[in-house]
């Protein structure tokens, strides 16, 4: 073998080292993660940049997929950055408070009518169907199918609602070849104001052709399709705009929601609150719903969530209960809102620690969470959420009607009286949690009895044979 030769094997093995070695994805991560992984494999990880216990870092491919190993069932642990400005936007995120909507809780009528009609069959078909694609990992053909044919699925709900304010688009990203799907609702008051919940539909595995995802996140992406039926089935009209979002490759770094949340921002998108369903169907704790409470969720509105379960699920036909826990990183799509400078909240299936231990393997399967009962509580909790944050701030239209409507009280009684072509059939009382008190089924006498009811402020809900319901505050004294 000649110099030459040598020089040039020489050089080959070098460049070919370079080559392997070429640290080319960004991404953040937990700061002590990087600084075990910078010591067991140093020429594989280069810490940037550290601050508020989160690093920014250059990763090799080959240490991506180790990161993806050795976790395999809690995900990565790194989200991926498209530039070093984006990943110090990661660093220097701090939870500050948002400017949060004045949530409150008035709508008890419209709240417990979507609440009957969530149906856990129509969940379990369609964690099923999406199961049944064998896998949705992002790159491959079924992801982008299960998309196309859930849009297809959400279109047919509304030609059959025959409404023209709702429609679906897909939104195709830089970093994935699988698109996003979003359905809206106008608004017909406040239209400029958005109030959002989604979830990702693409899945992974470590073999990424066999990816079912039923429970990450199959689940999720169910109980959406399920509120967007009882929404349209019901002819929910908000004054916000209401939008429903299935991602794409949410399992490779949060890309779909990533785009479509700075794609918002940069659009100076007035969202007043984003909801991540991801994971809502394994019942692994002692509570039934946990609030994700730590750095990328707002406290406001995680309060609301709070209250919310408070007010509609502490008794009665859809009780269920809830507590708090935490990710302690960015582990799903909420996180991109919240990077983006909007409140986001996610509640989870279980505490950190009891939840599925077969995501991200071929048994992520529907025979895990066996039934749709668990998802149900965050399809209720979904309802709550869109109908108490998408209301209007100002007079809704019942307020103008109401003129039809009269009432006095006396000797502890009621009375009504409404000039209209329709009738009264029940009434329902709440109290100004939002709590039912009273209902009275078929009333036709003209009042109720208010008897042993304590003073203060009350809603009195009246039903027509028409469905339509009209309110009034009343004091009783
Ligand atoms: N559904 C999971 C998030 C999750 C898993 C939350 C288990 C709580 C418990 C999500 O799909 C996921 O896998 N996220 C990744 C992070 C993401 C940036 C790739 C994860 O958890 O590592
Ligand atoms: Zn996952």
């Amino acid at each position: 073998m000649n110099q030459k030769t040598l020089l040039l094997i020489i050089a080959v093995f070098l460049s070919y080292n370079l080559w392997a070695q070429n640290k080319e994805i960004i991404a953040t991560m937990d700061s002590q993660t990087a600084a075990h992984y910078k010591n067991s494999h140093p020429s594989e990880i280069d810490i940037v940049k550290t601050s508020n216990g989160i690093s920014a870092v250059l990763l090799t491919e080959k240490m991506t997929q180790i990161l993806r190993m050795e976790s395999p069932v809690h995900g990565p642990q790194f989200m991926v950055a498209k530039s070093l400005q984006e990943a110090s936007a990661v660093l220097n995120f701090s939870p500050k408070e948002n400017q949060v909507q004045n949530f409150t809780i008035t709508e008890p009528g419209l709240v417990y009518d979507f609440l009957d009609a969530v149906s856990q069959t129509h969940i379990e078909n369609t964690i099923l169907d999406l199961q049944n694609y064998g896998t949705r990992y992002h790159t491959k053909s079924q992801a982008t199918q299960s998309v196309l044919d859930l849009k297809q699925k959400w279109d047919t709900m509304i030609l059959a609602s025959s409404r023209t304010d709702i429609s679906t688009r897909l939104v195709t990203h830089a970093g994935s070849p699988m698109p996003s799907l979003i359905l809206t609702i106008e608004g017909n008051s406040e239209p400029s104001e958005y109030v959002i919940i989604g979830g990702h539909i693409d899945s992974i595995s470590w073999n990424n052709d066999d990816a079912p995802g039923a429970d990450d996140n199959a689940s999720g992406i169910a109980s959406l399709t399920e509120i967007v039926r009882v929404l349209l089935e019901n002819k929910y009209q908000p004054s916000k705009t209401v939008e429903v979002m299935a991602y794409a490759a949410e399992e490779i770094g949060l890309v779909g929601s990533a785009e479509i949340a700075a794609d918002y921002k940069s659009n100076n998108v007035n969202v007043v609150s984003y909801l991540q369903l991801d994971m809502t169907g394994y019942n692994g704790s002692v509570e039934d719903v946990y609030i994700l409470d730590d750095w990328y969720s707002s406290s406001a509105l995680n309060q609301f969530l709070a209250s919310l379960m408070d007010t509609y699920n502490s008794s009665g036909a859809h009780q269920f209960t809830y507590g708090f826990s935490q990710c302690g990183y960015a582990c799903s799509d909420h996180a991109s809102w919240a990077l983006n400078g909007y409140p986001a909240s996610m509640p989870f299936e279980a505490k950190l620690g009891e939840d599925n231990p077969f995501i991200h393997t071929p048994d992520d399967l529907f025979s895990v969470i066996q039934n749709g009962e668990h998802a149900v509580k965050f399809t209720k909790l979904g309802l709550q959420y869109i109908v108490e944050a998408a209301k209007g701030q100002k007079l809704n239209t019942s307020d103008f009607i109401q003129d039809k409507l009269t009432i006095y009280q006396r000797n502890h009684m009621l009375f009504y009286r409404f000039s209209g072509d329709d009738a009264i059939e029940t009434i329902a009382m709440y109290d100004m949690n939002g709590r039912k008190i009273r209902t009275f089924g078929s009333v036709q006498e003209g009042f109720i009895s208010i008897e042993n009811i304590q003073q203060g402020i009350y809603v009195v809900v009246f039903n027509t044979i028409t469905s339509q319901q009209l309110m009034k505050k009343i004091l009783i004294y």
